[in-house]
């Protein structure tokens, strides 16, 4: 089972924007069959697929908080500055020199922190605000 599903509901409109929450979910579907599976070579994917993330995350938050900007949605300034948040915490990851917490449960914890912040209600409102504006009710 996936860890995380995609929704019709989290559909936008918005192609590209959409498209990166689905390759996001994608990715942090693999990365957590990675950890599951610990199969022999899972290492090697788990390291690519990370990166793969953590870019598209980096490219993510850019466009969210531009968008954002763009339709003045200002949930305070928390959801920029969790977005900052959770990069560092990828960054952390990355970072093998770290040491502390294992990296698997680095990686648990960040997924769970994916999964809150994109089931949060600034995250949703905004969400329902561009379905509004790209697919207005007929009359
Ligand atoms: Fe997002
Ligand atoms: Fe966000």
């Amino acid at each position: 089972m996936a860890y995380i599903e995609w929704k019709e509901q989290y559909e936008t409109g918005l192609l590209g924007y959409d498209a990166q929450h689905r390759t996001l979910f994608r990715l942090a579907n693999r990365i957590y069959e990675c950890i599951e599976r610990q199969a022999p070579g899972s290492d090697l994917e788990l390291s690519s697929v990370f990166g793969a993330f953590l870019e598209m995350t980096r490219t993510h938050v850019r466009t969210e908080d531009e968008l954002m900007a763009w339709h003045h949605f200002e949930p305070g300034k928390t959801h920029e500055e969790a977005h900052s948040h959770f990069i560092e915490g990828l960054e952390a990851i990355a970072d093998s020199s770290i040491g502390g917490l294992s990296q698997q449960e680095r990686l648990r914890e960040i997924l769970l922190k994916f999964k809150a912040h994109f089931e949060a209600d600034d995250e949703q409102t905004f969400l329902a605000l561009l379905r509004r504006s790209n697919f207005p009710p007929v009359s």
